[in-house]
């Protein structure tokens, strides 16, 4: 092939032939060998590279890429990101149009079926996920079962796994009815089991869900709810509350999104698949970093103290959590419409301290050379921490309530997955950096 290629671009007169190809000349230096792989949408395909051997019994090239900083591992129709221009789509939507103008399960929808629901469809969507908020009470005393101060997240990453001891058929992957009903029961049931953890480590009792309200009213509801007939909440808080749920829906390949995947890909129940992604939603680095910039503000206690933090988090010493991106080198879309929601939200609720902190605290870093040459700036979590300050959740909860609107992109990164001809389990290769064919020495000899 690569003769080929060589030959047409001599007799076209040479590199321009050779530029127009969409193609990747790679010469083995090893053997002097000469090889042509297609490009497709500015990839090659690692698999090409196995050809690349020594000799025979050589396994074959491969490609090494820890973190994945530079492998697609799918193709997908649902998130589009250029993250140099700070760009985020759903299926085509800006982020900005739908914050605008849907709510969450709108979007929620749109993710999983492709399209925008008309009137009918959404009406028939809500009234499904409205109907499907109830947990089997056994999940309750599952919960109760937790220590009183049990992290939320390790509570929700335990209940949704144990959803999928309720739902048996869900392990009948390539049944519609069972991939509807995993949608609809997984976004309905999130707010219920996140709000359950919620009133269990302040030894309340859980509130059932309200079906005449709406998602996020039904989810306040549940945490907040005490002796009241009905729970009224702020509709400026619902809205925020809502817009956050739509910024946190689906971000393609991210940590959580690709270990539901990964687990997905091996043909487990899609509840368990989930639960391997609120675990990797959990951590500091990825979801969990909302709480980590709460506390972060605390540590710095007031405005004087960020250059000498700042100067922490050069010397390396400390981690300027909410700022940074694998993805967004630029201002991260949805931290944008997030701070332009603070303003509306502590309207309501009354001023934060933290704020001045933090707003003080991206005016020093984005005039850093440190953060500039780095493209180092705030992303999703920087500002939402604040927010459900605002709203009166606690630290523990906010990586739970990241978790309830992911659900519906892992759900439908997982369908797009189950759907996909190219999937094969997940199973990456390795390079073996250990001994070889030692000798066994009895214990007593060692
Ligand atoms: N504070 C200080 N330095 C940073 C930060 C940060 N937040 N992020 C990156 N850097 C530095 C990093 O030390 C490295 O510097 P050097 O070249 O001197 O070694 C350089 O910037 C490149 O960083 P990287 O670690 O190669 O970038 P990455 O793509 O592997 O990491 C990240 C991305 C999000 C894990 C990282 O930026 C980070 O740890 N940020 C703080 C945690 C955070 O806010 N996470 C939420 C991400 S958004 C929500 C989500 O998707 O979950």
């Amino acid at each position: 092939m690569a003769d080929e290629a060589t030959q047409a671009g001599e007799d076209d007169g040479g590199v321009a032939t050779q530029e127009r190809s969409d193609s990747l000349t790679v010469t083995d230096n090893r053997t002097g060998e000469s090889f042509e792989l297609p490009i497709e949408d500015g990839t090659v395909r690692a698999m090409d590279f196995r050809q690349m051997k020594v000799n025979e019994d050589d396994f074959g090239l491969m490609t090494y890429d820890p973190a994945f900083t530079n492998t697609a591992s799918c193709r997908s129709e649902i998130t589009y990101i250029d993250g140099e221009a700070g760009v985020l789509e759903h299926r085509g939507h800006s982020i900005e149009s739908l914050c605008e103008n849907a709510t969450y399960l709108e979007v929620a929808y749109l993710l999983i079926h492709g399209d925008l629901p008309d009137k009918t469809q959404l009406e028939n969507w809500v009234h499904e996920i409205t109907i499907h908020t109830y947990v089997h009470e056994n999940i309750k005393k599952f919960v109760e079962g937790f220590r009183y101060d049990a992290h939320p997240m390790g509570m929700l990453q335990a209940t949704v796994g144990a959803l999928s001891t309720f739902y048996p058929t869900a392990k009948n992957i390539d049944d519609p009815e069972e991939r509807h009903m995993v949608a609809v029961r997984l976004i309905a049931k999130m707010p219920t089991l996140a709000a359950f953890a919620y009133r269990h480590n302040l030894g309340l009792p859980y509130i059932y869900p309200d079906n005449d309200l709406s998602y996020p009213a039904n989810f306040l509801s549940m945490l907040f709810k005490m002796t009241e007939a009905k729970y009224e909440a702020d509709p400026r808080l619902t809205r925020a509350l809502d817009t956050l749920f739509i910024l946190h829906a689906d971000h393609e390949q991210n940590c959580s999104t690709s270990a539901v995947r990964s687990v997905g890909s091996s043909e487990v129940d899609p509840y368990s698949a989930v639960a391997a992604g609120c675990a990797a939603l959990y951590g500091p680095l990825h979801g969990g970093a909302n709480e980590a910039v709460l506390r972060m503000l605390d540590r710095i206690e007031k405005v004087e103290n960020i250059p000498s933090f700042l100067d922490g988090v050069k010397d390396k010493s400390e981690r300027l959590m909410g700022f940074g991106h694998r993805v967004y080198k630029n201002y991260d879309p949805r931290a944008r419409i997030i701070k332009k929601n603070v303003d509306e939200v502590l309207e309501a609720t009354g001023t934060s301290p933290k704020l001045k902190i933090a707003v003080e605290l991206e005016k020093h870093a984005l005039e850093d050379e440190y953060f500039t040459s780095r493209k180092l700036y705030p992303n999703v979590d920087f500002y939402s921490g604040l927010i459900y300050e605002a709203l009166k959740i606690p630290t523990d909860m906010f990586t739970v309530i990241f978790a309830i609107p992911r659900t519906s992109g892992w759900v439908a990164q997982w369908l797009e997955m189950s759907d996909d001809e190219e999937t094969k389990i997940a199973r990456p290769r390795q390079i073996y950096t250990g001994a070889r064919e030692l000798d066994y020495v009895p214990l007593e000899q060692r």
